[in-house]
């Protein structure tokens, strides 16, 4: 009998040093290199938030106007690619094609020598540019119109939207859009960093890291969380339904789980959800508050008695998907962008990871049977 404890999920059990980002859970605190993810939600850029979690510090005007070139130069797909996604089924999820994009990606640009620290920035660069870039040709695909290419007089949030939709955002969705995507970019030990990091630790390619990490971030109880509330939230429809339809999930299901709600780690509101309210307010000042925001603030209301005493309150999903809605993203491109933002944070943890690796190898407790014999199949019942 092994005496090992197996902890279930590993909750609370530290897999790594990393100084890349901090969460103080009871006191709704979230740090990129030692800043709060609010200040750099108002006050920075994507690509500064980047630069900030790959290298350690905030970069010099330089060094952030020379990294952002890089990232508009490598933003275009070679047409193998594009042709590639262009075979995919277009009732598939994007989240399924992000992957495929990026795993055919480590074809395009093989980085099999993860010691190389130059080839290694390369990939950095090609990742975060070209993700945005697969996302936008399947969904422009998918529906039977082209792919547009990249602008590279835009910044990386401006130039997602125009491969999308083929005009500018206005200055505000501008900002909220870059706001998303600076809340999402890290968040410490999570299910895909994880994931990405147990990849790594293998010396696999950052292509494969970063796919691996994409299929972890896909499941609803981590990433495709997003998605599920906002249907969560179609679903109930109204206001005034908000507290029977709550009543009639808890009768069905005593344990039922609120999409966009509890965590881990925050036991109080995940500071990026009010950080998001925040912003969505000036998005809704040209597009109208939609109805189903005010559905999630009542939803969060009903559910503050029964939930907040086990600690269960909105995390960073509940408000997203509103939000992209407002901008007029498909829901299940939510996800995706997700990802696309995330991208910055596992790219810092591959990075991180190779300074000091040791491939993972956890411990199992065998619970199977033992010494059984072989019966051969014609002897079986
Ligand atoms: N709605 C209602 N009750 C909940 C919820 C919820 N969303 N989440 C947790 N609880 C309850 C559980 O039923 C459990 O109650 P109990 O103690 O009476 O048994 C208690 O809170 C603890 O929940 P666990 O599931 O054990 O918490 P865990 O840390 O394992 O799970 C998780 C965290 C997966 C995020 C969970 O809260 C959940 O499934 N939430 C809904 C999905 C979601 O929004 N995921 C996105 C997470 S954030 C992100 O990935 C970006």
């Amino acid at each position: 009998m092994s005496q090992l404890e197996i902890r279930p999920g590993l909750e609370d059990v530290p897999v790594a040093k990393s100084a890349i980002s901090f969460i103080d859970g009871k006191n709704a605190r979230l740090e990129y290199r030692g800043i709060a993810v609010e200040t750099l939600a108002l006050e920075s850029s994507f690509e500064e938030v980047s630069w900030l979690l790959l290298k350690g510090d905030l970069p010099t005007q330089r060094e952030l106007a020379e990294f952002d070139g890089q990232l508009r130069q490598h933003r275009r797909l070679k047409y193998k690619l594009r042709d590639l996604i262009k075979t995919l089924p277009e009732t598939g999820h994007p989240m399924d094609a992000l992957q495929a994009g990026v795993a055919a990606l480590g074809m395009f640009y093989p980085a099999r020598d993860v010691r190389n620290e130059q080839s290694n920035w390369l990939s950095v660069i090609r990742i975060l540019a070209k993700m945005p870039t697969i996302v936008a040709a399947f969904h422009r695909l998918r529906v039977g119109d082209d792919a547009i290419p990249p602008r590279d007089d835009l910044d990386h949030a401006a130039n997602f939207y125009w491969m999308l939709f083929e005009r500018e955002p206005t200055p505000a969705v501008r900002k909220v859009l870059d706001a998303c995507l600076i809340l999402h970019a890290e968040h410490s030990m999570n299910a895909s960093t994880f994931s990405g990091r147990v990849t790594a630790s293998t010396l696999s390619s950052p292509f494969s890291v970063i796919s691996a990490a994409i299929g972890t971030l896909t499941g609803p109880l981590h990433g495709g969380a997003n998605q599920e509330t906002l249907e969560m939230l179609e679903e109930i429809g109204t206001v005034a339904n908000v507290k029977p339809w709550l009543e009639q999930k808890r009768a069905a299901d005593p344990k039922f789980k609120i999409m966009g709600m509890g965590h881990r780690v925050y036991k109080v509101k995940d500071p990026r959800a009010t950080v998001l309210q925040q912003l969505a307010e000036k998005v809704f000042v040209e597009s109208g508050r939609p109805a189903l925001y005010d559905v999630a603030v009542e939803l969060e209301k009903v559910a503050e008695p029964i939930y907040g005493p086990k600690g269960v309150y909105p995390n960073v999903d509940f408000y997203s998907g509103t939000v992209y809605r407002a901008l007029g993203l498909p829901s299940d491109l939510f996800t995706p962008i997700f990802a696309i933002a995330r991208s910055a944070g596992w790219l810092a943890h591959w990075l991180e990871q190779l300074q000091n690796n040791r491939i993972f190898r956890p411990e199992q407790e065998y619970v199977g049977k033992r010494n059984q014999p072989y019966i051969p199949l014609a002897k079986r019942p």
